[in-house]
């Protein structure tokens, strides 16, 4: 029985020793076979009791080296990488798949239509410029021909700012994008053929119509001999790129103070083709920007010499644009960050 048993130890040790940690659980596997309650090692304990009491030691002995043994190569199947749970967990990944694609967020209408009024200046030789949104008195009003108490200055509801620094001189938000005109031309390096596209700020009431920030586009061109028919010709390139080729435009006959004539310009309705709308409001036209030749009183109050230069400028909002691009009926879809609407603009331009 001695002899057989320990036959039967040494063909597990054998047995034990080729055991491969190839498997998933291999050690838990292990654990139960050898280790378990109902396992070997325990199996071979039970059989103790048949041994003859002068072999009991011996037998003994054998045993828990064998359960020594067992353990041991239990500890080993344990660490080793495959058989540890975590890393098991890891070896049902595939790391080849490719991962979860993260969703893409996409431009702001706003932002998408100030980029593409750039790309259509900037064909026609314009660069871009900008300038500060908080400004002094002199860039947003006094340099473009309002100077104080000019009545033109009460259409825009100018929000003041204190500065610690100003001395006492007025600060603003920038009504308007013309300010950045005043900054160009002040450089002194002519010829000047610029776009400037930015925020400005003005006090209105919140509506569908308007709202205390917009974004504008601010162009001017001077150089010598320029004349309003290349204004005209600029502005018709731009709408037919911006819109479609067949877009009709008109000049209307308005006033503001830095530029002499100065015009409104409209484009057909784009929304109901001309046969009247509520856009329109059933005139079949949409007034998209103001324009005009740089009045003398600018040029001489940036240092240029209105006898020798002259050049046209001309200011449009870009949510106007954007409204009639997209047939956008209100104005505060644009700054109320909600998704179901921004989301419409993933593959647009
Ligand atoms: N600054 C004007 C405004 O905000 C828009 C404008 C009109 C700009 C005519 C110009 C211009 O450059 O020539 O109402």
């Amino acid at each position: 029985m001695m002899e057989e048993l320990k036959e039967r130890i040494q063909s597990y040790k054998t047995e034990i020793d080729a055991f491969e940690p190839g498997e998933t659980n291999a050690s838990e596997l292990f654990r139960i076979k050898y280790l378990g309650t109902k396992g070997i090692v325990k199996g071979l304990m039970g059989e103790m009791k048949n041994v003859p009491a002068e072999n009991k030691k011996g037998l003994g002995q054998l045993l828990n080296d064998f359960k020594i043994f067992a353990e041991n190569k239990y500890d080993q199947l344990k660490g080793s990488s495959i058989n540890n749970a975590e890393v098991t967990a890891h070896t049902s990944i595939d790391f080849t798949l490719p991962g979860d694609a993260l969703p893409l967020g996409s431009r702001h209408p706003i932002s998408i239509v100030k980029n593409k009024i750039i790309s259509i200046f900037q064909r026609l030789g314009f660069a871009v410029a900008e300038g500060p949104e908080i400004e002094d008195d002199w860039h947003n009003f006094t340099a473009l021909n309002m100077p104080q108490h000019h009545p033109a200055r009460d259409m825009h509801d100018t929000f003041y700012v204190s500065h610690p620094d100003s001395g006492g001189a007025e600060w603003m938000l920038r009504t308007h994008t013309s300010s950045v005109q005043v900054r160009e031309m002040e450089k002194g390096k002519l010829p000047i053929r610029i776009i400037c596209p930015g925020r400005v700020y003005r006090n209105e009431t919140i509506s569908a119509r308007a709202h205390c920030f917009f974004h504008q586009v601010e162009g001017l061109y001077i150089a010598e001999n320029v004349s309003f028919a290349d204004l005209k010709q600029t502005l018709y390139f731009f709408v037919q790129e911006m819109f479609d080729e067949a877009v009709k435009i008109r000049f209307r006959p308005s006033y503001f103070p830095f530029t002499e004539p100065s015009a409104e310009m409209d484009i057909n309705c784009q929304i109901c083709g001309g046969t009247g709308c509520n856009v329109c409001k059933y005139t079949g036209w949409v007034e998209i920007l103001g324009c005009g030749m740089a009045h003398p009183n600018l040029l001489e109050n940036c240092g240029i010499d209105s006898n020798k230069y002259s050049g046209f400028a001309f200011g449009m909002g870009i949510e106007r644009i954007t409204m009639l691009k997209y047939q956008i009926k209100d104005l505060r879809l644009f700054s109320e960050n909600d998704l179901r609407f921004l989301k419409q603009f993933t593959s647009a331009m």
